[in-house]
């Protein structure tokens, strides 16, 4: 008999990437748009998908869809690139400015997929750990100046701790560094300054969104980058053949023909999570972090993983991220009567 294939070397020390989907009442752990589909959404997108030629392989330009993305950002269409989520956007990028004997810098805590991918794609990874407020400084910029890194990666609204990066400090990262600036802006539709104004003079700046968080459509999976044309044309060196489905570009389409009702929920959600950071301001002993996208991160006075664990029993599931914040736990803005659950749960488990 023959022995099992070995994977690649350490492949197995790691563990899938999860976000615990568990059943419960309440679920404020994945940054999650909490509000329904616009009015009309799903009957637009049913007549769309009714008429797609199924049988045939789709665009694999996503023209349209660039096109449509291109008319709502102002950006040029060459510019413009989509694909399954911002996460393969990421992939792709990483696949092609990062990859085997490259180096990209992280500044932490951030989010947890980008160290991931750079494993994924090989890259090796150099960090930088910020204090709160957890700002790029100058100090952080020379620091990723001197680190020759072909990837830097910036978050801004940040996950998981709410802020933004200051506009001049990520235009000093683009100067001085010869790397890809990555500036992941999942969650600027909520808050915060975007950097797209800098990829005009700094074509090394990238700009990656998505529909995932304030379109409500974190289940069709559509993400997309705002770039100078060379880098457009790197990427379509290293995606897929087809690699965005006919059915998911039709969902973008139809989700940016409902954009404006979208972006009218959006207050709703900030008017939550300003709640959720007044509210936890005002309990004693927790350390709470000022957010400009749809979460908020903080830290209880006691045990972080016995309040997460208190909450659950109770039906309200948030996100444990004592791993990368000491003590920390993030509570997405949901509706009104999640973050009432919430609050009212969190004051059970803490009195
Ligand atoms: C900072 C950040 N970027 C990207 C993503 C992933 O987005 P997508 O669903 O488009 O892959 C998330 C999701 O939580 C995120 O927090």
């Amino acid at each position: 008999m023959n022995t099992p294939a070995s994977p690649r070397p350490g492949l197995r020390e790691v563990g899938p990437y999860d976000s615990p989907q568990l059943d419960v009442a309440v679920r404020l752990n994945t940054n999650e748009c909490p509000l329904p589909l616009p009015v009309g959404f799903s009957d637009d997108l049913a007549a769309a998908v009714r008429e797609l030629p199924l049988n045939r392989y789709p665009d694999g330009q996503m023209l349209a869809l660039r096109e449509a993305l291109a008319a709502r950002t102002g950006h040029p269409m060459d510019g413009v690139w989509t694909a399954n989520g911002s996460n393969e956007i990421l992939t792709q990028l990483l696949t092609a400015y990062g990859g085997a004997g490259r180096r990209a810098a992280l500044f932490e805590p951030t989010y947890l997929l980008h160290r991931r991918l750079c494993w994924l794609t090989q890259t090796e990874i150099v960090e930088r750990r910020l204090d709160p407020p957890f700002e790029i400084g100058d100090d952080s910029v020379a620091w990723a100046g001197a680190s020759d890194a072909h990837v830097v990666f910036v978050c801004s609204p940040n996950n998981p701790t709410g802020n933004t990066q200051p506009l001049d400090a990520i235009r000093s990262l683009a100067s001085t560094s010869d790397g890809l600036v990555i500036v992941d802006e999942a969650y600027v539709e909520f808050g915060g300054e975007t950097s797209l104004p800098l990829v005009a003079d700094h074509p090394n700046v990238v700009v990656v969104r998505t529909f995932s968080k304030a379109f409500a459509l974190a289940g069709a999976r559509i993400g997309y980058v705002l770039a100078s044309p060379g880098v457009i044309e790197d990427l379509e060196r290293v995606r897929l053949p087809y690699h965005m489905s006919a059915l998911t570009q039709s969902a973008g389409l139809t989700a940016l023909r409902h954009a404006e009702e979208a972006a009218a929920g959006l207050d709703a959600i900030r008017a939550e999570r300003d709640r959720i950071v007044r509210a936890l301001s005002g309990i004693d002993g927790v350390t709470v972090f000022a957010s400009q996208a749809n979460f908020v991160l903080f830290q209880p006075p006691g045990d972080a993983k016995e309040l997460h664990r208190g909450l659950l029993d109770r039906g309200v599931l948030i996100r444990d991220l004592t791993e990368v914040v000491p003590n920390g736990l993030r509570v997405t803005a949901g509706t009104t009567h999640e973050v009432d659950l919430f609050l009212k749960a969190l004051e059970e488990v803490l009195t």
